[in-house]
């Protein structure tokens, strides 16, 4: 089957203070021509859906939702919190507070069978479509994620687990236009997102491709104020064969391939963390890698990776700042976390 759909000129695209002209964009990377480089090296985009495509593909969207509250599925296979819900098909993992044994790396698989199977429809319209565009390679996805944001909704700074998928990781967004940024800090209590070193717009029917550096060297997250109305994305990802699964025998073993990477120090999320960072660097790499690094170290924060923020959309279109404190949605998230809403 010939590519019918043409790549995006990535790097193009990039809008940054310097380029922008007067010109005005939510989207504005904030790195150097060299990080902005190195970013973009390892992301491809093609839009691959037309707008009749992205309707019935958002009908079934829509169906999955129906289907998880009409109880049609597994429990570990619908991930609920205000402002996004997340399907798992296919393979699913334990992440945030579902963790018996806390903090990036310590994710691991469901048990065979936990979750409900990839739906036809994804692997016909969607998965199809990738493979035919040399976007993935053919039979090769186990596990297909929905997330489904409402207005102001996120996922702060992470990188996907890297002892449980492998690369590329590929993502199709629909309902609206939004961005995946990319080296941004978030700081809570009022929720704030310094600026991204890269800012990438995905449209809808627009399908991403990340790896190498944009993969595993700095975090990505979606900004509550790209998120300006409903948008939700279909994850298209493999799971190693290495991967660690619930009920395993125990074993410290670490994906060979994988273990001695490391995220550049600089694009951790807040500077206790590249304190830490630089400190332990030695010891993680012989460990494991750092998978994700957005905690927060000091005063009562502590280790708060997976946060379960709750972001009330309580701001016009225009207002991008951050939430206020006083929000108490955002307050009672520190206080308890029975579920963390990214990943
Ligand atoms: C994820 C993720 C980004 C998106 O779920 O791991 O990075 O586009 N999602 O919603
Ligand atoms: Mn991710």
């Amino acid at each position: 089957m010939p590519e019918k759909y043409a790549f995006i000129d990535v790097l193009e695209s990039i809008k940054t203070p310097k380029n922008l002209k007067g010109k005005e964009s939510h989207y504005i990377s904030h790195g150097s021509i060299n990080e902005i480089e190195k970013v973009c090296a390892g992301i491809k985009q093609k839009v691959l859906f037309s707008e009749k495509e992205c309707r019935e593909i958002e009908r079934k969207i829509d169906e999955v939702g129906d289907n998880a509250r009409r109880g049609k599925y597994k429990s570990h296979t619908w991930d609920t919190a205000p402002l996004r819900n997340k399907y798992f098909f296919g393979e699913g993992y334990t992440y945030g507070s579902q963790m018996a044994r806390k903090g990036p790396g310590q994710e691991k698989l469901y048990e065979k069978g936990a979750i409900d199977p990839i739906p036809e429809w994804i692997n016909r319209i969607v998965v199809k479509r990738l493979e035919d565009e040399k976007l993935l390679p053919k039979n090769w996805i186990t596990s297909a994620v929905i997330n489904d944001y409402l207005p102001g909704g996120c996922i702060v700074s992470h990188v996907d687990p890297i002892h449980i998928f492998d690369r590329p990781i590929v993502s199709v967004s629909f309902f609206s236009k939004c961005a995946l940024s990319f080296g941004c800090r978030f700081s809570f209590k009022p929720i704030r997102v310094t600026d991204p070193v890269v800012c990438l717009p995905m449209d809808r029917g627009c399908a991403t491709s990340i790896s190498g550096f944009a993969a595993d060297d700095i975090t990505h997250c979606i900004r509550p104020q790209d998120v300006k109305s409903r948008r939700a994305v279909i994850i298209l990802r493999r799971t190693l064969d290495t991967a660690p699964r619930i009920g395993d025998p125990v074993s410290s073993r670490v994906s060979p391939r994988r273990e001695r990477r490391s995220v550049d120090p600089m694009y951790l999320r807040n500077k206790d963390d590249r304190k830490r960072h630089s400190r332990e660097d030695s010891e993680i790499n012989n460990k494991r890698r750092r998978s994700d690094t957005d905690y927060i170290r000091g005063g009562k924060r502590h280790k708060e990776q997976a946060k379960d923020v709750k972001i009330e959309n309580n701001k016009s279109e225009k207002d991008t700042s951050p939430t206020h404190s006083d929000d108490p949605v955002v307050k009672r998230s520190f206080t308890r976390r029975p579920k963390p809403f990214f990943m």
